[in-house]
């Protein structure tokens, strides 16, 4: 067996057991510099109501009958985020047609500095088919709840309030097209692998 198998084996043996997510994530966390995606039927993700990249108020409902891989991070990112949605590029290209099926997302975790503009023009420079979504401090928090997402800021050594970085949890997450979790994907995993995962579960689907 490939490691990311035993590993999404591992993973939902424990879900099983303890029946949270946030044992998955946490395991994800801990993988130590692998790579490796879990399969879960834990409740992740759930109801939105965001504004997208072109100012309109979207909800879930608007994405129903598209796969969707959602990423959640913040423009300002020095390093992690432009890794991660450069992955999600990647990938995306990689599934080819089967791709069409697939809305890439990316929900800031940053709403006060991510305008729809700044959303707008950040994921056109990674995708053209990315859509950016942002919202209200309220909204941003409910949906990172429904993912098990954490943020927070660090504030600015220099004590500039406008310079502040967002701490995040850094996961891409696939969603089947009735709203369910499909998968969690870590950022190590390389984009081939990610690509034939998903390709895998499109075509089971
Ligand atoms: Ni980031």
């Amino acid at each position: 067996m490939k490691p990311t198998r035993i590993f999404a084996i591992a993973i939902l043996a424990l879900a099983a057991i303890i029946g949270t997510t946030a044992i998955i994530i946490n395991n994800l966390r801990d993988t130590g510099g692998g790579s490796g995606f879990a399969t879960t039927s834990v409740s992740l993700g759930g109801p939105f109501t965001l504004t997208d990249n072109t100012g309109r108020r979207v909800t879930e409902a608007d994405f129903k009958g598209s796969w969707l891989l959602v990423y959640f991070g913040y423009t300002y990112c020095p390093d992690v985020c432009p890794t991660e949605l450069q992955e999600m590029a990647v990938v995306m290209d990689m599934l080819g047609d089967a791709g069409n099926a697939v809305v890439p997302v990316f929900i800031t975790v940053d709403p006060e500095r991510d305008t729809t503009e700044a959303m707008a023009e950040y994921v056109a420079a990674f995708h053209p088919r990315m859509v950016g979504l942002t919202g209200s401090l309220a909204d941003i928090s409910s949906v990172a709840k429904e993912y098990r997402v954490y943020y927070g800021k660090v504030k600015d050594p220099g004590g500039d309030p406008d310079a502040y970085l967002m701490d995040h949890s850094s996961f891409i997450y696939l969603m089947r097209p009735d709203g369910r979790n499909a998968a969690v994907f870590n950022g190590r995993m390389p984009a081939a692998e990610m690509a034939q995962a998903i390709d895998g579960m499109l075509r089971a689907n």
